[in-house]
């Protein structure tokens, strides 16, 4: 499986999938990490990794979609099977989600339907969820909403903040996001509707 890696940040879930690849767990190799924050953690880690990293800075481009097909020249250019959203802090527009139609993850730490959009987690707390986690779906033209692809649930402590909560999602997230990769990896699953289904 050919991976391309978009990122906006520390990239904590992109080194999980690293790691993976590299001891052997997933059947995958990465073959460019693109970050729209030249800051982003995660693009100065891809290069210490020596992968192929891009920045392409949303902020010099007059208009997103400008920026987008800047994106797609570079993933057209690594031919990716599949790309992982991982902290990618930018909406895809409906025509860049066409040209990768059931080939775009992406992570996102709530149990969705639930808390969709930014700061799940504190909205799960804030909401009294007495169990919240994280989801790996495929990506379609509605925010956080495609088909769901692997969920892991975590308990909500009493004493939980967004912060504590965040960071047991966080272990969880690297666990599924390996495994969600490994099944599509696979390639035994078709999706029905909303329901991805693996045989
Ligand atoms: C994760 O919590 C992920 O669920 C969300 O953004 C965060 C990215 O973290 N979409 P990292 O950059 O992978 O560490």
């Amino acid at each position: 499986m050919r991976l391309a890696i978009l990122l906006s940040g520390r990239g904590s879930n992109f080194v999980a999938i690293h790691d993976a690849i590299a001891r052997g767990d997933l059947d995958a190799g990465i073959v460019c990490v693109i970050s729209n924050r030249p800051e982003a953690g995660g693009i100065g880690r891809a290069r210490s990794l020596g992968l192929p990293a891009h920045v392409i800075d949303h902020r010099t481009f007059d208009r997103r979609a400008l920026h987008e097909a800047e994106v797609l020249r570079v993933l057209g250019a690594a031919r990716p099977d599949f790309i992982a959203l991982a902290g990618y802090m930018r909406l895809l527009s409906p025509a860049f989600i066409a040209a990768y139609p059931m080939r775009i993850v992406n992570i996102h730490p709530s149990l969705l339907p639930s808390f969709p959009g930014v700061a799940a987690q504190a909205q799960a707390v804030a909401y009294g969820a007495k169990t919240s986690g994280c989801t790996v779906h495929f990506v379609d033209e509605h925010l956080d909403a495609g088909p769901i692809i692997v969920q892991r649930a975590v308990d909500v402590l009493d004493d939980d903040d967004a912060s504590t909560l965040s960071a047991r999602i966080l272990v969880e997230e690297h666990i599924a996001y390996v495994k969600a990769l490994k099944k599509l990896a696979g390639g035994r699953y078709r999706v029905e509707g909303r329901r991805v289904v693996f045989e």
